[in-house]
Formats: C-alpha cells, sequence, structure tokens
C-alpha cells in the first residue's frame, strides 16, 4: 500500500512572513494527527526559514518549489539546493509545467536537477502532463513516455523509488477543469506500465503518483479513491487551510 501524498503548491503566493505565518498557524490544527498521509507545503523561498521553525514539531513537511543543479558558484538569481537542504527543505518541487512552459526548463534540465536532488537527499516531486493540444491530437500517452525517458534517464530503480511523479494536465492546472478520476486514473496506469518496462515491477508498483490541476474539496474524494492515485500537487486550494486540510482529510479517508 502506498501512503497518499499531499503537496501544496503555493506557487508565487502567501510569500510574506505574516500571510504566510497566518495561513500554516490555522492549516496545523486542522491536519493534526494525521498519520496516514505525507503533508508537504511547497513555499516560496521568501518564507522558507520562518516556515520551517513553525512547522518542525508538526506532522507537516517543508518543500521548496525550483532549485539549480550545481550547490554554489556564478548563477545570479539561481538557488541552490544544499541552502535548501540547510534550512530545512525536505521536498522539492522539479518540472512543474510553469517552470517548463514560462521558463523553458528541458527535460533534460530536469534531469539534472533530478539527479542532483536525489544526491543530497532532497525529496523530489517530478512533474509530468501533457497540453490541452497534445491530448486533443491524442499524444498524451507519447508525452507522457517522452517526458519519462528523458526526465528519469540514467536513474537506477532505487533512486527512482525515491522519487514522487505528480502526473498534471496542464489543460487542468489553474483551469477549474478537472480531469475526471477515469482519465487521471488511465494516465496513472500508463506511467506505471512504462516504469514496469524502463525500470521493474517491483518500483513500479512502489512509486507514489500524485494528480494534480484543479483538485478542490469537492472532487478530491472521487480522484483519490482510484487505485493508482496517491493523493495530489494542489495549487489554489492550497492557498486556504479550510480547503487544503478538507483535501487532506479525503486523502486520510482515501488509504485504507
Ligand atoms: P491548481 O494547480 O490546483 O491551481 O490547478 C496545481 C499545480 O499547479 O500544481
Amino acid at each position: 500500500m502506498r501512503k497518499p501524498i499531499i503537496g501544496g503548491n503555493w506557487k508565487m503566493n502567501r510569500g510574506t512572513p505574516h500571510e504566510s505565518k497566518e495561513m500554516l498557524e490555522s492549516l496545523i490544527p486542522l491536519v493534526e494527527g494525521i498519520n496516514n498521509v505525507d503533508i508537504i507545503i511547497a513555499a516560496p523561498f521568501t518564507v522558507l526559514i520562518n516556515a520551517y521553525e513553525i512547522l518542525k514539531n508538526t506532522n507537516i513537511k517543508l518543500g521548496a518549489q525550483n532549485m539549480y543543479f550545481e550547490d554554489k558558484g556564478a548563477y545570479t538569481g539561481e538557488i541552490s539546493p544544499s541552502f535548501l537542504k540547510d534550512i530545512g527543505v525536505e521536498y522539492i518541487i522539479l518540472g512543474h509545467s510553469e517552470r517548463r512552459d514560462i521558463f523553458k526548463e528541458s527535460d533534460s534540465l530536469i534531469n539534472k536537477k533530478l539527479k542532483k536532488a536525489l544526491s543530497i537527499n532532497l525529496k523530489p516531486i517530478v512533474c509530468i502532463g501533457e497540453h490541452l493540444e497534445e491530448r486533443e491530437a491524442g499524444k498524451t500517452k507519447e508525452i507522457i513516455e517522452y517526458q519519462i525517458n528523458v526526465t528519469f534517464k540514467d536513474l537506477t530503480s532505487e533512486e527512482l523509488q525515491r522519487v514522487v511523479i505528480a502526473y498534471e494536465p496542464i489543460w487542468a492546472i489553474g483551469t477549474g477543469k478537472t480531469a475526471t478520476p477515469e482519465q487521471a486514473e488511465e494516465i496513472h496506469i500508463f506511467i506505471r506500465e512504462i516504469l514496469k518496462k524502463k525500470f521493474n515491477e517491483e518500483t513500479a508498483n512502489m512509486i507514489r503518483i500524485q494528480y494534480g490541476g484543479s483538485i478542490k474539496p469537492i472532487n478530491a474524494e472521487d480522484l483519490f479513491n482510484k487505485e493508482n492515485i496517491d493523493g495530489g500537487l494542489v495549487g489554489g486550494a492550497s492557498l486556504q487551510a479550510n480547503s487544503l486540510s478538507q483535501i487532506i482529510k479525503a486523502a486520510d479517508n482515501s488509504y485504507r
């Protein structure tokens, strides 16, 4: 049985110490005692240190939303994975579609970042997913397979087992258009098939695959009840303690 994982991706929101403190202090009591779900808040860099202090004795883990693949050097404006690790960051989102589309990150760049994250024991959440035109052209599986091939290139099975995959159809992100549980489940099954072929059956069965894209309290339960959906990566609905806690509870209920 795979433990569900819910990641709240705050994106470039809740970036002041005051607003993030308020949100986290409301969330903590709402999810206290939930131990069957890994709960992560991926906050903006500016609040990570404060967030660590607030979360350190709770069941909520800290994540960041991006990193570079080098530890130090002349990389103006980039953020070092070891700096993140030093301040208590445990999870790292890599290859989010906003990084890919707006900041032109390629699968091979994400592969470098992934190897670096694994080498210093940051826990990666790697996002993959297709654009609307690709889905409409019947190319979803081809795109997913390509992203897996390049992003996970040269990883061992042992390394891959430490990765969380977030399947995020890009047309569902921030649009209010969720994939149906059946559409998501079909791709999650497909991802496991590819991993079985490329790595092995044990790895394909162990790896956690989250769904992401307009998850709300109203649709969370139906998504998480699907056998191959191991929780979610939540954007908009992670900004309010109340809606995020309801989604976390839906994941908790799905764990049998
Ligand atoms: P959304 O974002 O929940 O606002 O659609 C999801 C994501 O980008 O991870």
